[in-house]
């Protein structure tokens, strides 16, 4: 199966701001977007590796050339992907960027599965947009499951962070399989 994105645009100009296809070099922006929700257990470094791991899978939304919002889509395999990293900046809220974003995301999954794991603010969004809240592994067109993010600051963790390029990819991957039930192809 091509899994390529189908008939879309690099670049959606609507009346005063844009969504396009995101670079690596755009990892510093998101960065800055994530921070600014506050979503604590993420580093530029991780933010980085999940765009080496979703190439194609990036869009952000530009306001006079800013970046003001992101959304990344992974697609595990044939029947299922998986979203994260939607945020639109706080003041750019509520004015369609988000579901401009959306739609992106929705032309590049095709009929796969969106699955996402996102936190109770969220839930409003995700159920007009028809995610159901989903136990990990059912295959519904959109599912949802829930976490409490962020973390505080001074939250334990029993974790150390890595650099990604550190990292023994092998065992991520048994680890990511263990948790979303779904292998990667
Ligand atoms: C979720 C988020 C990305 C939505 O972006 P946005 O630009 O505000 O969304 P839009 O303005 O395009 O609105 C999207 C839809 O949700 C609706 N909506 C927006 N905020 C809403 C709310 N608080 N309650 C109910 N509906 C809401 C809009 O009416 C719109 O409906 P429509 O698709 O029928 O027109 C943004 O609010 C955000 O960054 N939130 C904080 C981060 C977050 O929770 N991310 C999701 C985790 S995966």
């Amino acid at each position: 199966m091509d899994l390529s994105p189908i008939n879309m645009a690099d670049r959606v100009d609507k009346d005063w701001f844009s969504v396009r296809n995101a670079k690596l070099e755009d990892a510093g922006d998101v960065w800055r977007i994530v921070q600014e929700a506050g979503w604590v257990p993420f580093s530029l470094q991780l933010i980085k590796a999940y765009m080496e791991i979703a190439k194609d899978g990036w869009w952000v939304a530009e306001v006079d050339g800013k970046v003001v919002g992101c959304v990344m889509l992974y697609g595990f395999n044939e029947t299922y992907t998986f979203l994260g990293i939607l945020i639109v900046e706080a003041e750019y809220r509520g004015k369609g960027i988000g579901k401009t974003l959306k739609k992106e995301v929705d032309s590049f999954a095709g009929d796969r599965t969106i699955s996402l794991v996102g936190g109770e603010a969220g839930m409003p969004v995700y159920f007009k947009w028809g995610f159901k809240r989903s136990i990990r592994g059912s295959l519904v067109k959109y599912r949802f499951t829930t976490i409490k993010i962020p973390l505080s600051h001074d939250g334990e963790s029993k974790y150390k962070i890595k650099d990604y390029s550190e990292v023994d990819w092998k065992a991520i991957l048994d680890y990511d399989t263990s948790f979303h039930v779904i292998p990667r192809e």
